[in-house]
Formats: structure tokens, C-alpha cells, sequence
């Protein structure tokens, strides 16, 4: 059985799809395809049907990862069904994810670098991945950072819980 892992953000154009395209890579590094599916969706539907912002494409290619032919969906009941870990980006998607659970969820709803095992120190003072799409090109290169250390966390997390 694969373990399905949703993130989830607020527009599905910046942090999911970042977060989205880099687990998708570091899970196939490791050969887990397989064993482990990735989604990302947002609970706000601006831009359903769009690729990630233009910036945030950027950022994850000069990393060397392609997160082009990605697009952006709204996250729905459903995806409960599905979902054995459902990751918001934020507190406040935390908040949205856990009105739309529903009370027989038994996956894990929670702040992605929490559940990634991601700790508070001098350099990351709380657990969010904050919202760059306001912000200029040093919010996406913050994001692209605490992603892909919750990537590899999360990878770690689940490779441990799991016999593949
Ligand atoms: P994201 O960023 O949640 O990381 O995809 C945003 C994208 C779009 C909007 C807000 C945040 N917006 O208001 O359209």
C-alpha cells in the first residue's frame, strides 16, 4: 500500500507545488515512486488550473528542480479519502484543513515542518513556511529552503514508519 502525501497552501501556486516538485524528487532519488505518492493542492481557488507563479518556478529551477507542468487545485473532502498525510504550508492552513476534516480521518493532519521533524532553533524561530507571494525574490529563496529540509525530514519520517 503507498502512503499519499498532500501539502497544502493558500493559492497551490508557491509553497505547495514547491513543496510538491522537491519531495517528488528526493522520493525518487531514494527509488520510492512506488511506495509513496505526492499532491499538492490550496484552500483558496484563484488559481485553479494555473501553473506555480512564475517566481517560485524560478527559484526551484535555479535549484535544479522543474515544477512547470504543475497546476494549482483546491484542496476538497475527498482528498481525506486519500490522503494518509495532508501538510499545511501555515498555521492558517492547518486552521482550514482541520474545519474540512472530517471526525473518522485517521491520517495526519499538521504543519508540514512539524511533522517533517523540523526543530526551533537561532535560525528557524517557529515551524511556518511563510507566505512569499507578497514578498520579493529573498521570501521565495526562504521558502525554497525550509522545503526542502521538510522534504528530507518528511522523507526520513516516513521511510522509518514504513517497511518498503
Ligand atoms: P501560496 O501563495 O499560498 O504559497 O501559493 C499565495 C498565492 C496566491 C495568493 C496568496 C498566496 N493570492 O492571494 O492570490
Amino acid at each position: 500500500m503507498a502512503v499519499n502525501v498532500l501539502f497544502v497552501c493558500l493559492g497551490n501556486i508557491c509553497r505547495s507545488p514547491t513543496a510538491h516538485g522537491l519531495f517528488q524528487h528526493h522520493v525518487q532519488q531514494a527509488g520510492l515512486d512506488q511506495h509513496i505518492v505526492v499532491d499538492s493542492a490550496g484552500t483558496g481557488g484563484w488559481h485553479i488550473g494555473h501553473p506555480p507563479d512564475s517566481r517560485a518556478q524560478s527559484t526551484a529551477l535555479q535549484q535544479g528542480y522543474d515544477i512547470s507542468h504543475l497546476q494549482a487545485r483546491v484542496v476538497t473532502c475527498d482528498d481525506f479519502e486519500k490522503f494518509d498525510y495532508i501538510l499545511g504550508m501555515d498555521n492558517e492552513n492547518v486552521a482550514n484543513l482541520l474545519d474540512l476534516k472530517p471526525h473518522n480521518y485517521t491520517g495526519t493532519v499538521g504543519l508540514f515542518l512539524e511533522v517533517a521533524g523540523i526543530k526551533i532553533d537561532e535560525k528557524i524561530k517557529n515551524l511556518e513556511v511563510p507566505d512569499p507571494y507578497y514578498g520579493d525574490q529573498t521570501y521565495f529563496e526562504n521558502a525554497i529552503q525550509l522545503i526542502d529540509n521538510g522534504a528530507i525530514g518528511l522523507l526520513s519520517r516516513i521511510q522509518n514508519e514504513n517497511q518498503f
